[in-house]
């Protein structure tokens, strides 16, 4: 009897960290879902732009970034990398910019910043492309 009383407590708890871990789970998959490009921007960019114009901060605003050419802000203090860099900003160089920096604009200033998984990449094009185009 003892024994018994012992393994249905044993089982009780064992389903209860078993629903504790799957509500952990499903509320961590939910934020990642939910964010909306605005969201991921204001994650992974704002602590260095804005996206308004003049306002640049630790990076330059990002205020029309596409069709925007690089390096190209006169009131921003810009790398020598990035102001020689030669070429206008487009969706296939931001999502590769926003990637790995240094393979778009070798010695370029954008740190510390480690890259962003490719989904979220995508996203984030979209969105500056949406604001580029109001
Ligand atoms: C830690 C601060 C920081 C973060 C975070 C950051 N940046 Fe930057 N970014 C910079 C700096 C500094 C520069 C200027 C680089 C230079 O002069 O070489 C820059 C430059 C840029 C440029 C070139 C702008 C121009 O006028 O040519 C783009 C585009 C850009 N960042 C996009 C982004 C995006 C999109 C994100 C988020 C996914 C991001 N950055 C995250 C600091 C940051």
């Amino acid at each position: 009897m003892r024994a018994c009383k012992m393994q249905w407590q044993i089982s009780v708890m064992a389903v209860g960290a078993v629903m504790a871990s799957c509500i952990y789970q499903t509320s961590l998959s939910q934020a990642r879902a939910d964010d909306t490009p605005e969201q991921l921007f204001n994650n992974a960019c704002r602590t260095c732009h804005t996206i308004k114009e003049g306002d640049n901060r630790m990076g330059p605003n990002l205020f029309n970034i596409i069709g925007r050419r690089a390096g190209s802000l006169s009131g921003y203090g810009y790398s020598s990398a990035m102001k020689d860099a030669d070429f206008a900003w487009d969706e296939a160089k931001l999502a590769r910019f926003i990637a790995s920096p240094d393979e778009v604009v070798p010695g370029n200033n954008m740190k510390p910043y480690s890259g962003l998984g490719s989904g979220d990449t995508k996203r984030i094009v979209a969105f500056l492309l949406s604001i580029s185009a109001r």
